[in-house]
């Protein structure tokens, strides 16, 4: 196994993939923060499927954070990230500091509507203007050939699909399914904060929607399930229901009976706000 890279700077990232390019090879890209899990390794092996250098990026970025949200406390563990990033494979970690993404005068901001508007872009402001943002950065920083988002965050896959359209960015996105533990839980860095009464508690939030999943299978009305979902959750003991909603895949947009698509639910614990989303497959082909 060959010591995974890293790069600091702008300049160090795209010298390191520039080389790649000159020996021809294809280069893959995960955005994350950091704090890593097997999610996201499952997104360097996806990657490293498709091309033949895997960049991860591990920055925290504050403009997608409110006031009052978790950025001070996210969790940051770089040396045991670079140490799973490693076995994983990948071949560069990128990790610039807040002043070389953002530097001084720094006031560009993408600012979004269509899949950016409703349920977490109604919750929390900045996040999809600042999750556009520094996507966007990162992929005219590395220019990767691929580049891979989970599906924990659908909204957000949506998003970042249509800012690369819109903006004529040229990478593939590609996104992976959920990844879970051994009981069903979307793993996610911030299941961290969660005690083990709130972990009981939010185990229970992927069977709840997996159930209602098969009710919607089998031709139950949305409407109807979609309350039965957020009631049967408060009734798991969640202490509050973000939103329950049926999606459309690719575009966001409603759901209709025969779509594919998903049922998404975000819910609090807590201080922990964890989300979690179940495919609804569309009509057999
Ligand atoms: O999903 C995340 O971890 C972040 O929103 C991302 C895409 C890395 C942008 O900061």
């Amino acid at each position: 196994m060959s010591e995974i890279l890293t790069a600091k700077t702008v300049n160090e990232l795209k010298t390191e993939v520039r080389l790649w390019r000159s020996r021809g090879f294809r280069v893959g890209l995960v955005p994350t923060m950091g704090a890593l899990h097997d999610g996201h390794l499952s997104l360097v092996k996806h990657v490293l499927e498709v091309a033949d250098r895997c960049v991860v990026s591990l920055f925290i970025n504050p403009k997608q954070f409110s006031t009052g949200e978790d950025f001070e406390i996210y969790p940051r563990q770089i040396s045991a990230d670079l140490h799973k990033l490693q076995s994983a494979g990948a071949h560069l970690a990128y990790l610039p500091t807040v002043d070389q993404m953002y530097p001084e005068g720094f006031c560009t901001r993408i600012s979004l509507d269509g899949p950016a508007s409703g349920l977490e872009g109604d919750l929390r402001p900045y996040f999809f203007s600042g999750v556009a943002t520094v996507v966007t950065k990162l992929l005219l920083q590395a220019l990767p050939d691929v580049a891979i988002f989970g599906e924990k965050d659908y909204q957000q896959v949506c998003v970042i699909r249509r800012v690369v359209k819109d903006l004529d960015i040229p990478v593939e996105v590609m996104s992976a399914p959920i990844a879970r533990d051994a009981q069903g839980l979307a793993l996610s860095s911030r299941n961290s904060y969660l005690n083990d009464n709130e972990l009981r508690i939010a185990r229970q939030l992927n069977k709840v929607l997996f159930s209602m999943s098969d009710a919607l299978t089998s031709g139950a009305d949305p409407i109807f399930i979609i309350d039965k979902t957020r009631a049967a959750l408060r009734e798991c003991g969640f202490d509050n229901v973000d939103y329950v909603a049926l999606r459309k895949m690719e575009t966001f947009g409603p759901w209709q009976p025969g779509d594919d698509g998903y049922l998404i639910g975000a819910v609090r614990i807590g201080k922990t706000r964890i989300w979690d989303g179940v495919r609804i497959a569309g009509p057999r082909q």
